[in-house]
């Protein structure tokens, strides 16, 4: 007899380890999600935010099913392909009940199990304005490292770096990223220093960074996120930094890279940087509604 599948809600940070090993368990190269999406969208509320539901569902003691719903209604989900019939539709109805209304499912549209429950039930695909494209390299055939500007560097992040590199983070991009975030991210599996990698500017100033994130099970890395401080810029630091990086992961045994970037035209650059990289797209992240 099959054992049933039980629900349980997200209980807080505790959680979050199993949920990143489910994520580790469940990857293909054609899944939405990857141990860095996990960690890296994890790191500001571990314990879940105000506005996101979650739920798991296991058997036998095994996760296998997550949904993710962000109010109001934007439902994320990962469903062991296996049981893909029959528990996308818990998943839907759960996010559903919830909201209170249909929700929009985002999935990446090489995630073929996960798709035909969805199509099945009515649902079609749409591309929202600002879109996500799923970018990967092999690390067969990588560059060397190319040179920098004079007195430039790139080296892992040091021991005692953390809050100047919360603090670029802050400048490049998003002020909501405190010393304590940044703190708690590195203090937690799959965090490894030797893969968050910084570029120093002559007068020592950190002045670009790649945080990547290396699932050694699968042997695939992934950047999320990417930055440069806008003095910096067009200098190849970032280049430089991302070949280092493949490097690094290719030694550790990595046979893979991915990274997401914006599709839509309204925020070209990152991709062009990942093309200059050897990065192609693989799929892009669509919403499945009801018409
Ligand atoms: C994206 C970003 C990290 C690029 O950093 P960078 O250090 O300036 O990039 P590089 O100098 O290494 O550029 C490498 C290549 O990418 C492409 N590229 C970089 N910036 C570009 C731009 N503004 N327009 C077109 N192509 C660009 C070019 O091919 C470039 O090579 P080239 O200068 O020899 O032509 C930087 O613009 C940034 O921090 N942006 C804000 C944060 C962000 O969007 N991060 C990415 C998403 S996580």
């Amino acid at each position: 007899m099959t054992a049933a599948i039980t629900r349980r809600d997200y209980s807080g940070v505790a959680d979050l380890a199993p949920l990143l090993r489910f994520t580790q368990y469940n990857w293909t190269p054609d899944s939405r999600w990857h141990l860095g999406d996990i960690a890296w969208e994890f790191s500001f509320a571990p314990g879940g935010g105000p506005h996101e539901r979650m739920a798991f569902w296991e058997r036998n003691g095994e996760i296998v099913g997550f949904g993710w719903l962000t109010l109001p209604a934007t439902l994320a989900l990962m469903v062991d392909p296996r049981l893909a019939d029959g528990l996308v539709d818990e998943v839907v109805d759960w996010a559903t009940g919830l909201a209170g209304q249909p929700v929009a499912v985002g999935v990446l549209e090489t995630e073929a199990a996960l798709i035909a429950p969805l199509v099945r039930a009515g649902r079609t695909a749409s591309l929202p304005d600002h879109f996500f494209l799923n970018l990967q390299r092999e690390l067969s055939d990588l560059p060397p490292v190319p040179e920098l500007p004079a007195g430039f560097t790139v080296r892992p992040l040091a021991d005692d770096e953390l809050p100047a590199r919360a603090a670029l983070h802050r400048t490049v991009w998003n002020p909501r990223l405190t010393d304590e975030v940044y703190a708690g991210l590195a203090s937690r599996w799959p965090y490894r220093r030797e893969f968050d990698r910084v570029a120093v500017a002559p007068n020592g100033e950190l002045a670009a960074y790649i945080l990547g994130w290396y699932d050694d099970v699968n042997r695939v890395g992934e950047f999320e996120p990417v930055g440069t401080l806008p003095e910096y810029r067009r200098l190849g630091l970032s280049r430089a930094l991302g070949i280092s990086l493949l490097h690094a992961w290719r030694d550790a045994g990595g046979r893979r890279a991915l990274v997401y970037a914006r599709g839509d035209d309204g925020y070209p650059v990152p991709r062009q940087v990942y093309a200059a990289l050897g990065f192609r797209v693989h799929g892009r992240i669509v919403r499945y509604r009801l018409p």
